[in-house]
């Protein structure tokens, strides 16, 4: 994709994160004071490792007064009255922070890292920005005592897209790991099927390693997968053909899920279907509609590639009709665009969150973190996780492995102060 094309997709609101930008925002004014792009064709009157001085000590500085602001914000939530914090004037679209961000200690940890205040043409950017928000949230997960529940997205997060979870994948040992320490896990995932087997097939690198490994038995307990964002519940079981035993929904479900009707699910799965039918039809896209229980999506037929334009219009007219349905109001679903798919959900990820919670015996948002890879308004499937827990949001499967081995190397630094 051309630059231009490039700079002037990013810039439809829908795209963009509203606090990233506005953090973008902010830093880019000591880049333009301090950086130094004139020394690569002058003889340089401040040395590389003062300018970069400089420009850590500003962007540092910027960075705690940020954390201040989101503190003051807490306060407000607090009191009931988050509507009026400054924060929320200046970024109108910030919802709950379940903990304080230690944004200024993430910065200065991703600097080493990164190299931000080195450099001399590149400003901080959406990606630096995205992953000292990671690190400042596990930062203060870590601090704040014992991680508690860690609930992963499936697809891009803990592997490539449409693909599995194989034996070599090194997301496996960190996920044992965590276990170890006592951390449940969850697998919030929107695939969505009814029998165990497909969920064995797509995870069966980890839940193999987890049979085989010496982890004891009560800990094993301690993984469940939540499929269909909300819609199915397994939990790990040795005895299991598949590793993996339903669990009924009266032992999961929500007290607020449990007013969800049939007649209502199956109205708003036509009303989904019709809109995907009709975008099928409007955008000449050759798709299949894939009509189950409790989803309705469209997924290419015989393997072509969707336009990336044609996915984003087809989700976001589907959304926008349901939104404006009766039975949209109703009932809570998800309308996302999985790459070279779109769906319609039963219910979103935040009651996924929800329900792994509950299930675990009432874990609280602060102590649990959602690691996903889709956080953009709309358009989305992870995004609606933020209103059920702390959140990660990383870009590949590779940055969902780094984020692991954060969270060790900060568990550890944490136990070493303690003893
Ligand atoms: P996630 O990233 O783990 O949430 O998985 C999303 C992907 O799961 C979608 O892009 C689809 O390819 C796939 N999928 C399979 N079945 C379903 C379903 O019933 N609802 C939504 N997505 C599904
Ligand atoms: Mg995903």
């Amino acid at each position: 994709m051309t630059t231009r094309y490039r700079v002037e997709y990013a810039l439809k609101t829908h795209r963009r994160d509203q606090l990233i930008e506005w953090i973008k925002g902010l830093l880019a004014v000591p880049f333009v004071l301090h950086s130094q792009p004139t020394a690569v064709f002058e003889p340089h009157r401040e040395t590389m490792e003062q300018m970069a001085q400089n420009a850590q000590r500003r962007y540092a500085e910027i960075m705690r007064d940020i954390e201040e602001l989101i503190n003051d914000h807490i306060a407000h939530q607090k009191a009931g009255t988050h509507d009026r914090s400054k924060l929320k004037l200046l970024v109108p679209s910030v919802a709950t922070f379940f903990t304080p961000l230690m944004l200024h200690d993430a910065f200065v940890w991703q600097d080493q890292r990164r190299y931000i205040s080195y450099r001399r043409f590149v400003p901080p950017s959406f990606n630096d920005i995205r992953l000292i928000l990671n690190t400042a949230q596990v930062m203060s997960l870590v601090r704040g005592g014992p991680l508690d529940l860690v609930t992963f997205d499936g697809d891009l997060t803990l592997y490539d897209d449409g693909q599995s979870l194989t034996p070599e994948n090194p997301v496996i040992p960190r996920i044992l790991g965590l276990m170890r320490n006592g951390t449940r896990i969850g697998i919030v995932t929107a695939a969505g099927y009814t029998e165990a087997r497909r969920y064995y097939e797509r995870l069966h690198g980890l839940l193999d390693a987890m049979h085989v490994s010496n982890l004891p038995a009560a800990l094993k307990q301690n993984l469940v997968v939540m499929g269909g964002e909300a819609n199915y519940c397994f939990k790990f079981s040795d005895e299991s053909p598949d590793l993996l035993k339903l669990v009924p929904r009266k032992d999961w479900l929500l007290d607020e899920m449990l007013l969800w009707e049939e007649a209502d699910i199956t109205e708003l799965l036509d009303v989904a279907e019709a809109a995907l039918r009709d975008s099928v039809k409007n955008m000449r896209l050759s798709a299949h509609i894939l009509r189950k229980e409790r989803a309705v999506g469209i997924i290419p037929a015989d393997g072509t590639k969707f336009p990336r334009e044609s996915l984003e219009e087809t989700v976001m007219v589907t959304a926008k009709i349901l939104e404006m349905s009766e039975v949209g109001r109703r009932l809570p679903f998800c309308a996302f665009n999985g790459g070279n798919d779109i769906f319609v959900d039963i219910g979103d990820k935040s009651w996924g969150v929800l329900a792994c919670q509950r299930f675990f015996g009432g874990i609280e948002g602060n102590k649990t973190l959602h690691v996903g890879d889709q956080f953009l308004s709309a358009g989305a499937n992870d995004f609606k996780a933020r209103l059920a827990c702390t959140t990660a949001w990383i870009a590949n499967p590779t940055e969902t492995v780094q984020l692991m081995d954060e969270i060790a190397e900060l568990n550890e630094m944490q136990q070493r102060k303690l003893v």
